[in-house]
């Protein structure tokens, strides 16, 4: 069957959310691969460090788990039109689900603040392609007031069974992982439904004893997105202010993040922390983890440079067992990692070792040999 080639719905008895199961919408999603980590954990300063690349389902982003679980029921409930605000990923996931179930989509996204890879799939997967001159947390406004008019079924984080879609890659860590617990996982926080999701699965499968302890779930954020962050400094996370968001790690460049209370709670029962990462930060990390060959876009990379944080001043342990989430794919975003490699990525850019930016030669044998020469051994 279709749905036990899904990564998800191979969970579908932790996922009662169908009439029948048979009508779920899949792309074969999840059953993502865990990949290891050795020079970014060495860089890290932990020995034990893990990659759950969500970045490796259909559309490349981790929205794929929670989208055919939520479009799935928008189906079987009989909507015929669908809508989301987005930073790119969701609405490339949305765009398409429905296509392959018939629906229409509607896209808000902000205008010129998405990657071009995000932009071009909802384009690709037929949905209709709204871009509102505003940013992530406009569209969001828009939208909120639109679904009031219309008969539109909303598609946004805060719909409840894309978080449960979103909790299975945690049920598959542990299952890779030969049913061992990590004593952390570390995720991006962008609108801050993904913490909680992940949550929600670990702490099911304590619930049910499959497992007998939950890992700690810390929450990196970009420094200019960072309301979070703020909020656990000024009040333990009591209350959030919203900020005007500004990264280039588009993905996660929002202000007021819809899920905030569900991520604060999720964090401290964990007993995990929230970080906030520089831009240099973040453009450092996504090499460093490019160049072992695995590849995310900027937003997934936070993770690794939170973890140097985490690591640096003792709240993680060198022999502690971290499992990063990567979220996207490094092809949503080819443009942030052009602008890295020819050192334009922002105007403070610093020099990094990484850095390869392309050699543009004459066509000729000595050319090329001089140039080899100087760039690598041989
Ligand atoms: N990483 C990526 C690649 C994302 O696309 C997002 C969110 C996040 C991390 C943050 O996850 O919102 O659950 O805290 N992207 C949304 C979108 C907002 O519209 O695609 P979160």
């Amino acid at each position: 069957l279709p749905i036990d080639q899904s990564g998800v719905w191979r969970f579908r008895d932790l996922l009662p959310i169908l009439d029948d199961p048979s009508h779920a919408v899949t792309l074969r999603e999840g059953n993502t691969p865990l990949y290891e980590l050795p020079r970014c954990g060495k860089i890290a300063g932990v020995d034990w460090l893990l990659a759950k690349h969500q970045g490796m389902n259909p559309t490349g982003s981790f929205k794929d788990t929670g989208m055919t679980a939520a479009l799935s029921v928008a189906a079987e409930r009989g909507f015929k039109v669908v809508a989301c605000a987005s930073t790119g990923n969701t609405s490339a996931a949305m765009a398409a689900y429905a296509a392959r179930a018939g629906l229409t989509s509607i896209v808000f996204i902000p205008e010129g603040k998405i990657a071009w890879g995000k932009l071009s799939q909802s384009m690709d997967y037929g949905a209709l392609t709204i871009q509102l001159k505003s940013d992530f947390d406009g569209c969001v406004r828009v939208l909120n007031d639109l679904v009031k008019r219309l008969p539109i079924y909303m598609l946004n984080s805060v719909n409840p069974y894309r978080l449960e879609g979103q909790k299975t890659p945690a049920l598959e860590m542990v299952e890779q992982m030969d049913w061992q617990v990590p004593e952390h996982v570390i995720v991006p926080g962008g609108n801050l439904a993904n913490s909680s999701a992940l949550g929600k699965g670990f702490e099911e499968m304590k619930r049910l004893g499959l497992i007998s302890r939950v890992p700690k779930i810390s929450v990196i954020q970009a420094h200019g997105a960072n309301p979070l962050y703020r909020a656990m400094q000024a009040s333990g996370g009591e209350q959030l202010e919203p900020v005007v968001a500004d990264t280039r790690a588009t993905a996660i460049r929002i202000g007021n993040p819809a899920s905030w209370k569900k991520a604060v709670r999720i964090i401290r029962a964990t007993g995990g922390w929230v970080e906030e990462v520089s831009e240099q930060e973040i453009a450092q990390a996504k090499a460093e983890i490019g160049a072992e060959g695995i590849g995310c876009e900027p937003a997934s990379a936070v993770t690794l440079a939170g973890l140097k944080k985490l690591t640096r001043d003792g709240r993680i342990g060198r022999e502690e067992r971290v499992v990063l989430l990567l979220t996207g794919h490094t092809l949503k975003d080819p443009e942030y990692t052009i602008d890295f490699h020819r050192g334009t990525l922002f105007s403070d850019q610093e020099a990094s070792s990484l850095r390869k930016p392309p050699i543009v030669l004459e066509a000729r044998t000595d050319a090329v040999l001089k140039a080899l020469e100087s760039s690598i051994q041989l």
